[in-house]
């Protein structure tokens, strides 16, 4: 891959990033749950810590940073309109675990591919700690889902 090509997958992944903030921010602020409302925050936080790593290694590269609108709505489809709790909390769940989904998956995909290409450079590591985290929100969002379910 070269620099321009990874440069671009990562200013992706800076989207994503920075649209989580802002989705998990709003989730926050729209949920009457206390718990949830600092869960939606707390994971909101670290998502900030994605997008500053991740703008920090497009810079390293040489490149800019740079917005180009909203990445959610391909990812979720006809689930686009569900993502804030006026939806009801299971379906902004349902939604957020898509979404973290297709992060884990194009992480794992672009770690793959500069693992092959590079070995185990700090790329590759700082990826893999996002990709973690991500890991994490999954199955807090899904043990959160199954237990609204068995309510
Ligand atoms: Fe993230
Ligand atoms: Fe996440």
């Amino acid at each position: 891959m070269d620099r321009e090509k990874l440069i671009s997958k990562l200013n992706w992944f800076f989207n994503l990033e920075l649209n989580q903030v802002d989705l998990y921010t709003s989730q926050s602020r729209h949920s009457r749950d206390p718990y949830v409302k600092i869960a939606f925050e707390r994971i909101a936080y670290i998502e900030q810590q994605h997008v500053d790593n991740i703008a920090d290694k497009i810079k390293e590269l040489g490149g800019k940073p740079s917005k180009i609108g909203d990445v959610l709505a391909p990812i979720l489809g006809g689930a686009a309109g569900t993502v804030i709790s006026a939806a009801g909390l299971s379906n902004v769940l349902r939604a957020n675990i898509l979404i973290e989904k297709k992060a884990m998956k194009d992480y794992k995909a672009l770690i793959h591919s500069l693992k092959r290409t590079y070995g185990d450079i700090e790329l590759v590591r700082l990826l893999q700690n996002n990709l973690f985290d991500e890991d994490l929100h999954t199955a807090w969002f899904q043990r959160k889902l199954a237990s609204i379910k068995n309510k």
